[in-house]
C-alpha cells in the first residue's frame, strides 16, 4: 500500500424516507436554492414537485434548472451559472443521477469562478494548464440512481460540445455539503438503468483493483466484497424491483465504490473510463454501457498480456466468482474470469459490444485516435498495468466489435 491523504467532508443522511426531511438538512445553507435536474423529468416529476413544496414551505425560494442531459454539456452549466449570479442563489440542489450531480457541482463552483468555465477542467489535451476551482456555493445531492458516487466525491464530468471532449474537474471544493441518500427513490428505477448504473459502480471498483497498487490486501478484500455485493444485489433487484432493502444495499455500495476510501493507497488509474469517455463524447453512449464494452474487451486483451496480469485476473475470479484454480494455469482462470463478467452482463441485459451499442465498427481507427488524444498520457500511452499504446487500443476495440 502506498502513502495517501484522505479527505472526505460530505455529510451523508442515508435512509428510507430521508428525502422527506430536506429542509432539516439544508436550512443553514441559505434562503434561495437552484434545483438542478434533467431536461426530461417525466420519471422525477412527483419527486421534484415534493422537493419544491418542502423548500417553499420551509421558507426557501426555489429556482428550477431542468435542462441537464445524460452526458451533460458545458453550455448548460454556463447557462445555469448565469442564472445563479443574476438571482443571487445561495446553494444548489442536484436531483438525479451522475449527470445531474456532476452538473450541480460544476454550476456551484462555476458561479464563483472568475475565468472561462472550461478552464476548470483538468482532463484536457490542448496544452492548456487548467485552473481548478477553489471555492463553490454549497451543494446538496439527492441521488436517484446508484452508479457514479458523485454524491460522495469531488469529481464532475462534462462534455465540451464545441471540442467534443468529455473532461472532468477534480477539486476538493466540489465535495457536496450534504447528500441525502434515500433508497426508496430508486425503487421505481427501470431495471435497465439500474443494471447500467451497477456496471458503472462495479467498474469503479474493478479499475482500482486491476490498475492500482497490487500489494494492498485489505483494499483487495474490500474491493472483492463490493463487487460481489453489487452482483448479488443486482440479481436480487431484478427478481424483486420494489425491495427497498436490496435497493438500499445497492445504493450504499455505489456510493462507496468511488468516494476515496477504497482507492486510498492504491494510486489507481482508470483506463476503461478514459476509453469510455471517448465513446460517450462521440456517440452519446450511456456511461455504464461504455464501461461494459471495455469490461468485455479490455479484460480479454489485458488478461493475456503477462503472467502478473493473468495472476491478478485469476485472483479476481477466485474471490468474486468462486472459480477453482485446482489443476489450472493462471491463464486459464483469467480467461474464465473475463467470461464470467461477460456472462453476467448478458444475464442483466447490458450491451457490451460496439455493435450492440450502435457504435459503428468502421470507426475503430477514429476512436483509437480520439482515445490517444484525450485519454492517454503525453507519450500516447493509456495509463494501465502495463501501459497500452495505440496498437493495443486498436486491438481492444477490435475485440469489442
Ligand atoms: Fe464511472
Amino acid at each position: 500500500m502506498q502513502n495517501f491523504e484522505l479527505y472526505n467532508p460530505v455529510r451523508v443522511a442515508f435512509g428510507i424516507g430521508e428525502s422527506k426531511n430536506i429542509v432539516k438538512h439544508v436550512k443553514k445553507l441559505g434562503k434561495k436554492a437552484l434545483i438542478v435536474s434533467y431536461d426530461d423529468i417525466t420519471f422525477l416529476e412527483s419527486l421534484l414537485s415534493d422537493i419544491e413544496t418542502q423548500l417553499t414551505n420551509g421558507g426557501i425560494d426555489v429556482i428550477k434548472f431542468y435542462r441537464v442531459k445524460a452526458n451533460p454539456l458545458l453550455c448548460h452549466i454556463k447557462e445555469a451559472t448565469e442564472i445563479c449570479k443574476k438571482e443571487g442563489v445561495d446553494f444548489c440542489i442536484g436531483v438525479g443521477g451522475g449527470s445531474v450531480m456532476d452538473s450541480t457541482k460544476a454550476i456551484a463552483a462555476g458561479t464563483l469562478y472568475k475565468n472561462d468555465l472550461w478552464n476548470m477542467f483538468v482532463s484536457r489535451h490542448d496544452g492548456f494548464v487548467s485552473i481548478p476551482p477553489e471555492e463553490s456555493l454549497p451543494t446538496v445531492m439527492i441521488p436517484t440512481l446508484p452508479a457514479t458516487s458523485s454524491e460522495m466525491n469531488c469529481i464532475a464530468v462534462a462534455t465540451n460540445e464545441v471540442t467534443q471532449e468529455k473532461a472532468y474537474i477534480v477539486a476538493p471544493t466540489l465535495y457536496p455539503t450534504v447528500s441525502i441518500i434515500d433508497p426508496s427513490l430508486t425503487c421505481t428505477l427501470p431495471i435497465y438503468q439500474t443494471a447500467v448504473g451497477a456496471v458503472d459502480a462495479m467498474s469503479h471498483v474493478l479499475e482500482a483493483y486491476l490498475n492500482g497498487d497490487q500489494n494492498s490486501p485489505l483494499q483487495d478484500r474490500l474491493h472483492e466484497g463490493l463487487i460481489v455485493t453489487i452482483i448479488d444485489e443486482l440479481r436480487e433487484i431484478i427478481k424483486d424491483p420494489l425491495n427497498v432493502e436490496h435497493r438500499a444495499t445497492m445504493q450504499w455500495a455505489a456510493s462507496l465504490a468511488w468516494n476515496g476510501y477504497l482507492q486510498s493507497g492504491l494510486n489507481a488509474t482508470t483506463p476503461m473510463h478514459q476509453m469510455g469517455h471517448v465513446l460517450s463524447a462521440l456517440y452519446n453512449t450511456p456511461h455504464g454501457v461504455t464501461l461494459a464494452i471495455f469490461i468485455d474487451s479490455y479484460f480479454r486483451y489485458t488478461c493475456t498480456l503477462n503472467e502478473e496480469r493473468e495472476a491478478r485476473f485469476a485472483l479476481l475470479g477466485e474471490k468474486v466468482f468462486g472459480l477453482s484454480r485446482d489443476g489450472k494455469t493462471n491463464h486459464q482462470v483469467a480467461e474464465e474470469t473475463a467470461m464470467c463478467f461477460i456472462k453476467f452482463m448478458d444475464e442483466v441485459g447490458v450491451p457490451h459490444t460496439l455493435s450492440a451499442a450502435n457504435i459503428p465498427v468502421s470507426d475503430i481507427e477514429k476512436i483509437a485516435d480520439e482515445i490517444v488524444a484525450h485519454g492517454c498520457d503525453s507519450e500516447g500511452m493509456l495509463p494501465s498495468i502495463p501501459k497500452i499504446g495505440r496498437e493495443g487500443i486498436v486491438n481492444i476495440l477490435k475485440m469489442a466489435k
